[in-house]
């Protein structure tokens, strides 16, 4: 497979889109943005931005044009729309897609059914489906959870600021996680190795984790707070979420209670990478000093 030079992002202004366009941009690709609608901010000297429309094969194929990858970026509520872009990319000869998912357990076939999870399986089928038929190919980063989302946000699952903590099942289920930046890193490893990362998963960990770690490392920075603990059974979290949606349900809290009933559930679907490709796409493991830091951070 010849160089991969030239590359367009799809939501290069989201949350981690942006670290994605640095990294790249860093990495001195060739850098076309894609967005539903240009933005006023600055980005990079020679990053060109190009409105597309995400349901037109036709907007999307010519904003490709000599373009060597796409990494999508999208938001999780687009990942199912992702369909057009992937046969637009196929027919404008682009020899690499990313799609958006960078889950934990994205890729585990005991997920597919699962409401949000079925429409990754789709895209990665469709993926497949063209890189069979010769028109593209395909590499998806799994990386487990990104680490500023445990930290703060709707999926945090240790509160700094109130000092509180709900335990799936009791604590110690380990996961593979990532910083944004880490992970924007390892798709310009990706691209800077085609042939090693050909029509396959890559998995990142630069630190293996359990909530009771964090929740540790935070009792011993500041021992006088007073934490105030529940636990849940993950398999319990997963079916509130699975009953929510049942109901029609896909409010932002339901779909946090099945990404982490799954994400953070131990060995059931496997969120801790025990083998990684960190070496190939240059990623360094996370020390115990780099923990402590990122959580006295937010202890802050
Ligand atoms: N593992 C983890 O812990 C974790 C956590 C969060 C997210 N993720 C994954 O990371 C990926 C990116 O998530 P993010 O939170 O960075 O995304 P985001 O900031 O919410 O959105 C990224 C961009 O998607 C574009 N977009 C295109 N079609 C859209 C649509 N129909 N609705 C909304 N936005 C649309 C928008 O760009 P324009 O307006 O320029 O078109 C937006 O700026 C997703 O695959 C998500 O599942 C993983």
């Amino acid at each position: 497979m010849s160089d991969i030079k030239s590359v367009a992002i799809a939501g290069a202004f989201g949350t981690f889109g942006s670290h994605v366009l640095k990294a790249l941009v860093d990495a001195k690709f060739k850098v076309k943005i894609l967005t539903r609608s240009a933005k006023s901010a600055d980005t990079y000297a020679g990053v060109e931005q190009i409105e597309v429309d995400y349901a037109s094969i036709e907007s999307l194929s010519a904003a490709l044009k000599g373009i060597d990858a796409v990494v999508s970026t999208v938001a999780a509520a687009a990942i199912g729309t992702q369909g057009p872009l992937i046969d637009a990319a196929a027919i404008a000869g682009v020899k690499r897609f990313i799609p958006s998912e960078y889950g934990a357990v994205t890729t585990n076939p005991k997920v597919q059914t699962f409401p949000l999870y079925d429409n990754i399986f789709k895209m990665r089928n469709l993926l497949q489906e063209k890189a069979d038929a010769g028109q593209t190919t395909w590499t998806v980063l799994a990386l487990g959870a990104f680490l500023e989302f445990l930290f703060e946000g709707p999926a945090s699952i240790v509160n700094f600021k109130e000092c509180k903590a709900l335990l799936l099942d009791e604590g110690d289920n380990r996961f593979s996680a990532n910083s944004l930046a880490a992970s924007a890193e390892a798709i310009a490893g990706i691209l800077k190795n085609p042939i090693a990362t050909k029509n396959r998963v890559v998995h990142i960990s630069q630190a293996i984790l359990t909530q009771n770690q964090i929740l540790k490392l935070a009792q011993k920075l500041r021992p006088e707070d007073q934490w105030e603990i529940e636990k849940v059974a993950s398999s319990a979290m997963r079916e509130e979420a699975l009953a929510g949606f049942r109901a029609g349900d896909f409010s932002l809290p339901v779909i946090v209670k099945l990404i982490l009933g799954t994400g953070i559930a131990g060995e059931t679907y496997g969120g801790a990478y025990a083998e990684t490709d960190n070496d190939l796409l240059g990623i360094k493991q996370f020390s115990g000093d780099d923990l402590t830091q990122s959580v006295a951070e937010k202890l802050a």
